[in-house]
């Protein structure tokens, strides 16, 4: 079977994967391997049923999502106008009709805080790229008024409203009797459909997570998400023939290489966010968190681990001169368009030669781009006319590729290869396709269980990998978050390290196997959210 041919077979019948570099069917990795998908929509995973039982009700989500961002929206306007002025009526209108859609369709509804999340009756929000700045300051505007719930009770009129949002901003920060001012305050105004509660603090809740993790797991997540709309800014402004700053995506990569150097696992636990939500810029991303932690571990300087990591982000770059119905082909790629796909490393180069701040770029990252699907054997793409060898950074970087490209769904393959057996056809291909040192690198790296991987334990207990043991005798024995519901169904979430042993020096806990996340409706991702 010729290349084209088995990929083309590989992409319609969504059996194979094959690597974007390689045209070789691997019986793995799918065949555009990192496609930047311009619809992050399209390539979500459908759960088989339903509503899965972690669950969320999509149209729920979306209207919550929708709140989230009126109620921000509103919260900011009426901070810079009084509420009279006109300016206000469109965003109050709009968190109206929001308000009032839910109301209709669940006749009453509850926002309210838990820990740093926010649930809508009991259903927790999650959140996308954009809605991430709209999450995080309602959050902390709530928090520091001491509010943790708004209830609404009946249909709500304009006028309500509006006097809602100016008693709301006017609340001291901190004060506890807060929630029963609001309520007095509404209700002297005969507004008896809006119910407010205090914030709950949760004592002694999830001890596992210490507070300093905390923040530093808040710090990453601010930064990935701040990458993911750098990387998607940077893609547009170059679509539309615009400036793109570069010297943000440094200044971003410095920040990630310092949370890199203190602890690999948190940020290589945002790489599990992929499998949702928005998707389109991840990629990059994910690739670029990839690259920093094999580049930790190779000894890099804090300057060569920048240039890697603006490297990895712009690595696809040249795919922003590629068209989106190519990009997003859910069938077979004609040849004219497979040759088109494969000058993206080269229309990369072209890109980055070109940006304004070229100062930035030095040759090493250049080449990176070039090689990124060259393989060792030289039998990627671009076809060269004198061997050469693969630079160090193409060679990290089309490692970290590949699996990221993997264990994503796609348009023509939504569910992806579990990380495990990624890492399986990955080691199969190791001397043609990758460099087998790097491989072993970052095999140690994400563990002989891959960080994400959902498994069994002989406890009969399910969890999520969540972090490696240091220890390279240790591979197999990773810290692991616990999923399985307590008596109230909610999930454990208790933190096991499986080098623990029992009094008898046995072991207390073991991995038995790997399960699919798929299969058992789980969501990893909200694991590492
Ligand atoms: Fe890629
Ligand atoms: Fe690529």
């Amino acid at each position: 079977m010729c290349h084209k041919h088995a990929e083309n077979v590989a992409r319609l019948e969504n059996k194979g994967f094959y690597q974007e570099g390689s045209r070789i069917l691997l019986r793995g990795p799918d065949p555009k391997g990192d496609k930047m998908e311009s619809s992050p929509s399209a390539t979500q995973p459908k759960p088989a049923s339903p509503k899965p039982p972690d669950g969320m009700d999509s149209e729920l989500s979306k209207l919550g999502n929708n709140l989230v961002t009126k109620f921000h929206v509103l919260m900011r306007i009426s901070q810079i106008y009084d509420s009279k002025n006109v300016a206000l009526n469109q965003f109050v209108q709009e968190f109206l009709d929001t308000i009032n859609t839910l109301i209709k369709r669940e006749g009453i509804f509850s926002l309210k805080i838990r820990k740093d999340d926010f649930f809508l009756n009991d259903q927790r929000l999650r959140y996308s790229v954009e809605g991430f700045t709209s999450f995080k300051y309602l959050l902390t505007q709530w928090k520091k008024r001491l509010i943790g719930e708004v209830i609404f009770k009946t249909l709500m009129e304009e006028e309500w409203l509006r006097y809602f949002i100016y008693t709301f901003i006017n609340l001291e920060e901190g004060r506890e009797e807060n929630a029963d001012l609001l309520v007095r305050q509404l209700t002297s105004h005969n507004i008896t459909s809006v119910e407010v509660n205090p914030l709950e603090v949760i004592e002694g809740e999830e001890e596992a997570f210490t507070a300093q993790k905390e923040d530093e797991r808040e710090v990453a997540k601010r930064i990935f998400f701040e990458t993911v709309g750098t990387i998607k800014e940077v893609i547009t402004n170059i679509k539309g023939k615009q400036h793109a700053d570069v010297r943000k995506l440094k200044r971003l990569a410095q920040k990630a290489i310092h949370l890199v150097i203190e602890d690999e696992s948190i940020l290589l636990g945002m790489t599990m966010i992929k499998n949702y939500d928005e998707y389109t810029f991840n990629h990059s991303v994910n690739v670029s968190i990839y690259s920093l932690a094999i580049g930790k571990r190779l000894g890099f300087s804090k300057k060569t681990l920048t240039e890697l990591g603006i490297t990895a982000l712009l690595h696809d770059i040249g795919k922003s001169k590629i068209p989106r119905e190519v990009l997003n082909k859910p069938a077979a790629l004609n040849d004219e368009e497979w040759e088109m796909m494969k000058r993206h490393p080269l229309m990369g180069v072209e890109v980055v030669l070109n940006l304004k701040q070229l100062g930035e770029i030095n040759p090493r990252m250049v080449v990176g781009i070039f090689d990124h699907h060259l393989m060792p054997d030289l039998s990627g793409y671009p076809k060269l006319f004198r061997k050469k060898e693969v630079s160090l950074f193409g060679r990290i970087i089309q490692i970290s590729d590949a699996y990221d490209a993997m264990t994503t769904p796609r348009i023509y393959k939504k569910i992806p290869y579990t990380p495990e057996q990624a890492l399986a056809l990955m080691l199969r291909e190791k001397t043609s396709h990758f460099d087998p040192l790097l491989l072993k690198i970052f095999i140690g790296l994400v563990g002989v269980y891959p960080i994400g991987s959902l498994v069994l334990l002989n406890t009969r207990e399910i969890g999520i990998v969540y972090k490696t043991n240091p220890e390279s005798t240790w591979l197999d024995r990773p810290i692991v978050l616990l999923v399985d519901r307590d008596e109230e169904g909610h999930p454990k979430k208790e933190l096991v390290d499986l080098t623990e042993t029992d009094g008898g020096g046995s072991y207390k806990r073991s991995i038995v196997k790997t399960l699919d996340p798929y299969k058992y409706h789980i969501d990893i991702a909200k694991y590492f959210l």
